[in-house]
């Protein structure tokens, strides 16, 4: 592969080598079995997308059943998951990528069918406006302190299973945000109200997950995903993600991730002429910063270069394994242009989310 891009090159993260700085974004396949064991279309997945990338985040594995945001999801919520979830690691790192394990807990964007009849937690009474979702119950501080338990016995799953690393999804609406907005959460103990009560919750759970990550015998990367800003009014701002984002930079965090849905998107409270992608990288110094949104083609990753360190790619990696080495050849041909090797055949379950 040509070396244009700084993204081209090897990349060091928590004293483990990446061959590029090209990431599979985080995507629920929704592949697994019903039991939440890896299944065989897992496999052929990663199989086919790790080829080329640095990294691959396997999408959302729940900690708990009743963590599970979608039917379909990949369990990391007990020991005889563990098998499975080896069989998955080998498959990527055979291929030459790392193997990261995005851990979830879904609150309450989900419902009882997708949880397998496991109860709908979430911070608060407050059921969300979209999406097929059941009345959650309000978790006791006891139930909180299990959650935090169950990232932890999930990381030491992923690490018993070989994966180099977990990243904790801490975005897109799912129950550590829940924790963070004042939309959702409207707790009046410890885990509510102030901004100090509610990053206790997220930030228990990356110590958790950081503190058991140190049994790993070889470098284990540890990541953290969040949504910048909430949209919906007096939702969660931006600043109070910059002041988490500051927080979990003081731990020793591998990587902080950015959902987006443009790599470019400007804040929604107009603070300054800043970009998001610009203030989090004021914040977090030296700490690697992932971003992903829109992220097409070579003119994309241009842009990006000095203002990112790791480029998280979904859509387009979906279209095409072979994105990151095509970059070079993009000149003058379609970004997007699908491999005769992707076309051999991937999971018909995708489909339902293009
Ligand atoms: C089919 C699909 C499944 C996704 N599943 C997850 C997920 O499990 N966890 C997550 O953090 N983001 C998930 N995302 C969001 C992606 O990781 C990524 O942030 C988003 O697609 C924007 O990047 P892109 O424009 O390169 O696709 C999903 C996106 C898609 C299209």
């Amino acid at each position: 592969m040509a070396k244009n891009f700084e993204f081209d090159h090897p990349q060091r993260l928590s004293g483990m080598q990446l061959r590029n700085g090209y990431c599979l974004a985080p995507l629920s396949t929704r592949t697994a079995r019903f039991s939440g064991e890896v299944s065989r279309d897992d496999c052929y997945f990663h199989e086919i997308h790790a080829k080329q990338v640095g990294m691959d985040i396997v999408g959302s594995a729940y900690v708990h059943p009743s963590g599970s945001t979608v039917t379909g999801s990949i369990s990391v919520a007990d020991d005889q998951k563990i098998s499975g979830l080896h069989h998955l690691a080998k498959t990527i790192q055979g291929q030459g990528a790392r193997a990261i394990l995005q851990i979830v807990h879904a609150g309450r964007m989900t419902n009882r069918i997708a949880t397998n009849g496991a109860p709908v937690v979430a911070p608060s009474t407050v059921t969300a406006t979209h999406g097929k979702v059941d009345v959650p119950m309000t978790l006791s501080v006891d139930d909180i302190y299990k959650i935090v338990d169950q990232f932890g016995a999930a990381t030491q799953r992923a690490i018993l299973a070989g994966f180099d690393g977990v990243e904790i999804h801490g975005a897109n609406s799912f129950l550590l945000q829940q924790f963070m907005s004042p939309l959702t959460n409207k707790r009046t103990d410890q885990f509510g109200g102030s901004l100090a009560n509610r990053v206790r919750f997220p930030l228990m759970v990356a110590k958790r997950v950081l503190n058991v990550s140190q049994q790993a015998q070889q470098p284990f990367v540890v990541g953290y995903r969040l949504s910048p800003e909430e949209i919906e009014p007096h939702g969660l701002s931006i600043i109070d993600n910059l002041a988490l984002a500051q927080l979990l930079t003081a731990l020793p965090l591998s990587y902080l991730s950015l959902s987006m849905r443009d790599y470019n998107q400007m804040p929604v409270t107009q603070i300054t002429d800043k970009s998001v992608r610009a203030l989090f990288k004021g914040v977090v110094g030296n700490l690697p910063l992932m971003v992903a949104g829109g992220i097409k083609g070579a003119t994309d990753v241009c842009q990006l270069e000095g203002s990112a360190d790791l480029l998280a790619i979904g859509q387009q990696l979906i279209l095409n394994p072979s994105w990151p080495s095509d970059l070079h050849r993009s000149k003058g041909q379609p970004e997007n242009e699908i491999s005769d090797a992707w076309q051999a055949g991937l999971p018909q379950s995708i489909f339902r989310y293009l």
